[in-house]
């Protein structure tokens, strides 16, 4: 198994969700409702419940252990404040080696490049002790801002995919972008 990961950087912590994290993740989650729901699929009312935190916690924790998927969450260190949630999901091994990212960063927390910094360690961790080859990322054409983060990390347009995710409602076209590890 892979070392579960609690990645630093100047101004995050990078980890896992534990159980005691539940009321956090739902103040979270709670807060950025309004922000977050244009980007991600529709949620049902249980969602936004203490029960379902803990459920997905513990999900979570099994995926991880399962190499199936890594659900991780973002941490202020200054405030020691959930800020947001990066994801890599449908790991494959083989002669594949890759997964799918997404990633949130809270309302309040945008525009100051946390999420940049978030997720350079989080794909050296990917790329490093992970052992994986190909990260992708796919968008919303009209999510501009999350474009230019990919840009900016280096992921390179590979696709365009019709109604390819079912997002807020509605099956929605997705830009299609990947990043490589670079040695190989
Ligand atoms: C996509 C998302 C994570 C991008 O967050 P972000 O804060 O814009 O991204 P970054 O961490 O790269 O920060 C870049 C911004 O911080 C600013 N910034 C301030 N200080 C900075 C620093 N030290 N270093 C880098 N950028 C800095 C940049 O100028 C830039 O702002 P701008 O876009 O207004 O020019 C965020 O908009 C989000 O969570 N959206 C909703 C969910 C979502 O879309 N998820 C992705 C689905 S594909």
């Amino acid at each position: 198994m892979t070392a579960l990961p609690i990645l630093r950087t100047p101004r995050c912590l990078i980890r896992l969700a534990v159980p005691a994290d539940a009321p956090q993740l739902l103040a979270y989650r709670l807060e950025n409702r309004e922000h977050l729901s244009p980007w991600e699929p529709m949620r049902e009312a249980s969602y936004y419940t203490l029960s379902e935190c803990s459920r997905i916690i513990a999900e979570a924790e099994a995926a991880a252990r399962a190499d199936r998927g890594y659900s991780l969450l973002l941490f202020n260190t200054d405030a020691v404040e959930i800020i947001g949630s990066i994801t890599l999901s449908n790991v494959a091994r083989g002669p594949f080696q890759a997964c799918i990212l997404g990633y949130g960063v809270g309302a309040r927390w945008q525009g100051f490049g946390l999420m940049k910094e978030a997720l350079e360690a989080t794909l050296a961790w990917a790329f490093g002790a992970l052992g994986l080859h190909r990260v992708m990322a796919n968008h919303l054409p009209d999510n501009e801002r999350s474009a230019r983060l990919l840009e900016r990390l280096g992921f390179e347009r590979e696709g365009y995919a019709r109604a390819y995710l079912k997002i807020a409602g509605s099956w929605r076209d997705h830009v299609l972008t990947a990043k490589i590890r670079s040695e190989d």
